[in-house]
């Protein structure tokens, strides 16, 4: 468990520092919402030094006042104050310190916060926020927070970096019935982060599912390492906000331009497990279902509907959701057939028709829980007025306690009031119920998804890499040296080669006799290419030319580049021409390094050729890549289909893009001062004839 939290989330004792007698002031709802939410009233201690009570509870000048033993103290105090009320609270031994007050680093005042930091690290405190709405823990009964009540109790814990959306979730949790664990405001960070929440509700007993409003995650690496071990044990669902936003910095590359942070967030998640929700509706209705049911022992799900439509519906969602409907066996739609009129039906969607009541439903669900080759089941109900919901709500949750099978079921209740508190009632007794068809399906599908996620998790091979580390630090630390943080095609196809990345060599000419030299030494055809920090895209300004077969050949494409660069960028500055061997075309694919500022290195796979940036059929990975991470990565792509033989072609060497993706993470984390690799086009041969890579560019950045 991670440390000190306990005294946080469960303390058996909270001061208030900052008690006020004013109604309207945050520090006198602390004080109510404890005594409301049924905190034991002898364990609150209210701390002001112009009050000697406060709510009826006796009240004192300083917490060191306080002849009891403190867990957790929260303060409200305004920021100047905190320092040195958080000395006070560390000579007294309090464990924890959750600080409600704003005005720290969120408006630039970082150094007021690093004092809190450096107190409660002296005397050895946890520190929540500052700048947060509080903590509401519904299994001690600890309201120490400025929200409207407690939430109702339940399974789900909830991390959120929004206060604001923390008070509006409590409200809007009740109104749907749905329970939590803890609601926990995360502020600033100063000390607890998401990852110290993580650790702590992966141990906590009273936590089925850990759920979060994240913003940014503080340590990457951190989180993904702990994420990983949790999410084996407990799922966790994050929404996070602020997808838009680019990584900072000049972005030159294709890898760069393509992975925006949000992508480096989406890798990550997948890397370590963590289901992600696009709004927080998705995360509760998900939260839900993984804290009521029991997980699908297989994939073989049943829909059983009163309204054809709507089976419709969960079929289209179950596709959308990777659900695989199952063919129901004839002896099994023989028992169904008892449970319908002559015009129902017993394929899958089972349709028990607008007329099924509550007996029939019970006969076909205790049909399908009996049968042992059924793993889920979606139950659908359609209000219709000749049916009662709270009487089939009763009959499917009587078919599950009569049969004693523990199975997969999720619901929906489609209709008016009528069918809400059938549906709550289904919810409360392990069948979550919701109000339409697609959302019952998303819910299974999570299900299975979390199923799927766990025995991934438990497969990581990793890969060892034959690579000269010594030569490529040497190089790049020799090129940051002499001022330069480009390496020369040259340089860079030799950095990556250290790595056994294949590549194509190339040589840096500065006259057209050269140029002809080389030429005839690596043998015809060859290409001649600009080389200049200036120029991105060679063809556009003529800056290339390829299959030149002669010397005569040679010496003209020489000139032509130089005159044509001359003309169309003239202000760029040529550093020379390269020569190099006509490569064989192969796959055009694109695979890259950029270096999140969270995660780190993110590796990139996807379509490569001029048409990159358009195509946006790119996948990332966060550094190091595990084989299956390498695989999945490349699986996700377009180009994958083509790489596999699309429309009768050979397939092409796909382990060549495998291994070169796994190389280049190593690479990434080996060497910190690479920001980008972009290795495009990376041509892949027919299956057993492997790649090459064409043309590597290679940015460092300064490290101290
Ligand atoms: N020790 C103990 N009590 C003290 C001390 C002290 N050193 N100093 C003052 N007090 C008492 C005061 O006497 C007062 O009690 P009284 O009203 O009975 O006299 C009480 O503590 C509060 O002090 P005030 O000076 O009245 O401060 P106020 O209540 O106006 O504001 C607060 C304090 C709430 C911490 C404010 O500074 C603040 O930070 N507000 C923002 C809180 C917030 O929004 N947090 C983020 C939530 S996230 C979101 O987005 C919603």
């Amino acid at each position: 468990m991670s440390k000190g939290l306990e005294y946080l989330l469960r303390p058996r004792s909270v001061a208030v520092i900052g008690a006020s007698r004013n109604p309207e002031k945050i520090g006198y709802q602390v004080v109510r919402n404890l005594l409301e939410g049924g905190f034991p009233k002898e364990r609150i201690y209210p701390i002001n030094p112009h009050a000697d009570e406060i709510l009826g509870l006796k009240c004192y000048p300083s917490i060191l006042d306080v002849p009891y033993d403190v867990d957790l103290a929260v303060v409200v105090v305004p920021a100047p104050a905190v320092p040195s009320v958080l000395e006070e609270a560390g000579k007294k031994g309090v464990k924890a310190v959750a600080v409600i007050t704003s005005g720290f680093k969120e408006i630039g005042n970082y150094e007021l916060e690093s004092k809190l930091v450096e107190i409660a690290k002296r005397y050895g405190m946890r520190l929540l926020g500052p700048n947060i709405v509080g903590i509401c823990d519904t299994v001690k009964k600890v309201n120490a927070s400025f929200c409207q009540g407690l939430p109702n109790p339940g399974e789900v814990a909830f991390i959120t970096q929004s206060g604001a959306l923390g008070i509006a979730l409590v409200g809007w949790t009740k109104l749907k019935g749905i329970g939590l664990s803890d609601l926990v405001s995360l502020g600033n960070k100063a000390d607890v982060d998401e990852v110290d929440l993580l650790e702590f509700f992966e141990e906590d007993n009273s936590t089925r599912v850990i759920t979060a409003y994240l913003e940014g995650i503080s340590n990457g690496p951190r989180f993904m390492e702990v994420a990983r071990r949790v999410a084996r044990k407990k799922p966790i669902i994050v929404l996070k906000a602020g997808r838009g936003a680019r990584t900072a910095g000049a972005i030159k590359s294709h890898t760069g331009s393509l992975a925006g942070s949000f992508a480096a967030y989406e890798a990550a998640f997948k890397q370590s497990g963590v289901i992600l929700a696009d709004s927080f509706i998705d995360l509760f209705d998900w939260a839900v279902a993984l804290a009521k049911s029991q997980l699908p022992s297989g994939e073989n799900t049943v829909i059983l509907t009163n309204g054809g439509g709507a089976g419709i519906m969960a079929t289209d969602a179950a596709e959308k959701w990777g659900i695989r409907l199952m063919d129901i066996p004839s002896d099994l739609a023989e028992k169904l057939r008892k449970h319908m009129p002559p015009f129902g039906s017993v394929f899958n969607p089972v349709d028990l028709t607008g007329m099924a009541d509550a007996e029939q439903y019970m006969g076909a669900m205790k049909d399908l829980l009996l049968d042992p080759r059924v793993d889920a089941i979606a139950v659908l109900y359609c209000h219709t007025a000749i049916t009662n919901p709270s009487e089939i709500a009763q009959a499917i949750i009587r078919a599950i306690r009569e049969t004693g099978v523990s199975k997969t079921v999720v619901a929906s209740f489609i209709g008016g009031e009528e069918v809400s508190q059938a549906c709550s009632q289904l919810t409360e007794s392990g069948v979550p119920c919701y109000e339409s068809p697609e959302k019952a399906m998303a819910a299974l599908g999570v299900l299975y998804k979390y199923v799927r996620i766990r025995e991934r998790l438990e497969r990581r091979t990793f890969v060892s890499v034959d690579a000269d580390p010594d030569k490529a630090r040497e190089l790049v630390r020799r090129v940051i040296k002499e001022g330069r943080y480009v390496l020369t095609p040259a340089e860079a196809a030799r950095l990556v080669s250290y790595y056994g990345i294949p590549v194509l060599q190339k040589t840096l000419v500065s006259s057209s006799d050269e140029a002809l030299r080389v030429a005839r030494e690596i043998g015809y055809p060859v290409v001649l290419e600009v080389e200049s920090p200036d120029i991105l895209h060679k063809s556009d300004v003529g800056g290339i030319v390829v299959g030149v077969d002669s010397d005569e050949a040679v010496i003209e494409a020489y000139n032509r580049i130089m005159d044509s660069v001359s003309r169309k960028a003239p202000n760029a500055r040529v550093i020379g021409i390269i020569v190099r061997k006509m490569a064989e075309k192969g796959k055009e694919v694109v695979i890259g390094v950029h270096r999140d500022p969270v995660f780190g290195p993110l590796v990139m796979v996807g379509s490569g050729g001029v048409l990159v940036e358009l195509l946006k059929d790119v996948s990332f990975r966060v550094a190091p890549l595990a084989l299956e991470d390498a695989v999945e990565m490349l699986e996700e792509t377009k180009i994958y289909q083509v790489l596999k033989g699309y429309r009768g072609e050979q397939p092409s060497d796909i382990e060549s893009v495998v291994n070169a993706l796994i190389r280049l993470s190593r690479l990434a984390l080996d060497i910190p001062e690479i920001e980008d690799i972009d290795i495009n086009p990376f041509f892949v041969y027919e299956k057993g004839k492997g790649a090459l890579a064409v043309d590597v560019k290679v940015t460092l950045r300064k490290i101290d």
